[in-house]
């Protein structure tokens, strides 16, 4: 036979006749301890009052609108250590009635309870008051707004619901008495997110056909890479996630150039190569510091732009793992003979596989060249939270025309992909035609 206790009302602050707003366990609930039993509101807050240990709910004794004030009974509970294991199948009909009368103050005492039930419940302590319920200090979802959870008119037990499965009390409307938020509320709430369109997981888009390739000729399949799987996933998130647009144009790098040629052999000197991309950096961030909104990202919330005070420049490098994106770090900071080492010493870093990954963390903004390949546009996918990227493509002689005649100039086609989120167009085309202009100003340049 197991001995049970009673609960009683804790200490709660000397309210008297306190209303009973909620009872959350059933008779025969196995419960934890410090499960909540019942919710009382006093004219201050609403309290839980939970189990002073684990065991079983062996009788409730109030109801939902009963009035309790310190002491009020609450209910039986068989403590957990004082359940037998396997309790003899005559005894089992009486347990809870001989269980209930042992722990009613001058009831019959069961006969031998068991050695664990008399070492945990010594006579004196048949009757337990439930402790106070203190704050939980549960996870606190990044996107709760803490103001409005705790304004929300709720109990501890809802309020610890809540922060267990991330919603926020203040997006959610109560249909408790006097409107206080249930679980029930904050479950159909969740349920509601989870169900919405918006919600929906990524593998909710539309499937790629799957093809056996081999029905149709001879295959071998090669795993990808572990750089390719990695950046493959924040290729896709960026392309799903941000509203692409891509501006392009050309500069002029005529002058640019013959300047490159005269200055290669103070290059050879610094035992560095000046290719079209250091002084694209430049220009780039030139171009950053005069539109600020190019080196931001936005926030995890989605609403402010963080603007960040350092320049730092990512460029996509091809190895032969993959792409990856070393970053230049205060790159601003630089002049042009050690912008051409940096780019150097984490290319080669890059192709032999050595980059670290502080090596690859930081950037601002990205630069992708495929200049020393071909090609006359593309259109790069941001390298989000980066809020644009810049493609480089080959520079060719085209006929420009210039005070009436065509001249030939070497150009340079530039791709600037940029989130729509944050950059509007004319800001981006405006960005463009600074960059284009600043590549043609060799004197901001060197
Ligand atoms: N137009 C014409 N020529 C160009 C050029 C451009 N825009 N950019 C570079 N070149 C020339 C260089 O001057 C060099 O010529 P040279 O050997 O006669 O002097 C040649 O092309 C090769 O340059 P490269 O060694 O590639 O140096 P770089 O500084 O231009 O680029 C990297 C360095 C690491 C960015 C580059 O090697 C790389 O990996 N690019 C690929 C990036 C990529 O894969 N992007 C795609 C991401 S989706």
């Amino acid at each position: 036979m197991a001995t049970a206790i009673e609960v009683l009302v804790p200490d709660i602050g000397g309210f008297k006749d306190v209303s009973v707003i909620d009872v959350l366990v059933k008779d025969g609930q196995q419960v934890d301890k410090e499960t909540p039993l019942i919710t009382i509101e006093t004219e201050k807050a609403a309290m839980d009052v939970p189990a002073p240990a684990a065991g079983r709910i062996a009788q409730v004794k109030l109801k939902q609108g009963d009035k309790v004030s310190e002491g009020s009974l609450i209910l039986l509970l068989e403590p957990a250590a004082a359940a037998p294991a396997v309790e003899p199948s005559a005894a089992t009909t009486g347990a809870a009635a001989s269980a209930t009368a042992a722990a009613v103050p001058g009831g019959e005492a069961p006969a031998a309870p068991p050695p664990a039930a008399a070492a945990q419940q010594p006579a004196a302590a048949s009757a337990a008051r439930a402790a106070p319920v203190s704050p939980p200090t549960a996870r606190v979802a990044a996107s709760i707004d803490e103001k409005a959870f705790s304004r929300a008119y709720a109990s501890p037990s809802v309020r610890k619901f809540a922060r267990e499965v991330g919603a926020d009390l203040g997006k959610i409307a109560g249909t408790g008495p006097k409107l206080r938020i249930t679980q029930d509320d904050v479950k159909a709430y969740v349920k509601r997110i989870l169900t919405s369109p918006a919600a929906a997981p990524v593998s909710a888009l539309p499937k790629v056909p799957e093809v056996d390739f081999a029905k149709y000729g001879a295959v071998e399949v090669q795993p990808l890479s572990r750089i390719q799987r990695i950046s493959g996933a924040r290729l896709q998130a960026s392309w799903i996630n941000l509203p692409h647009v891509t501006q392009h144009d050309d500069a002029d790098i005529t002058e640019l150039e013959a300047a490159r040629g005269s200055l290669k052999a103070r290059a050879a000197e610094e035992e560095v190569k000046l290719t079209p991309l250091v002084f694209i950096i430049k220009a780039c961030i030139l171009s950053l510091q005069k539109f600020p909104r190019f080196n931001a990202s936005l926030d995890a919330s989605g609403e402010n732009l963080v603007f960040k005070k350092y320049f730092n420049i990512g460029f996509a490098a091809d190895t032969p793992n993959g792409l990856v994106v070393p970053v230049i770090r205060d790159a601003d900071r630089l002049d042009i003979f050690q912008i051409a080492r940096a780019l150097a010493t984490l290319s080669a870093k890059a192709r032999a596989g050595k980059l670290t990954a502080a090596e690859m963390q930081g950037g601002c903004f990205t630069i992708s060249s495929l200049g020393g390949i071909g090609g006359t546009a593309f259109t790069p996918i941001i390298n989000a939270p980066e809020v644009a990227i810049l493609g480089v493509s080959k520079s060719s002689h085209k006929p420009v025309f210039e005070d009436g005649a065509f001249v030939p100039r070497l150009m340079l086609p530039l791709s600037l992909s940029y989130d729509h989120r944050v950059i509007d167009g004319a800001e981006a085309a405006r960005f463009v035609v600074f960059l284009a202009k600043t590549l043609g100003d060799v004197k901001a340049l060197v």
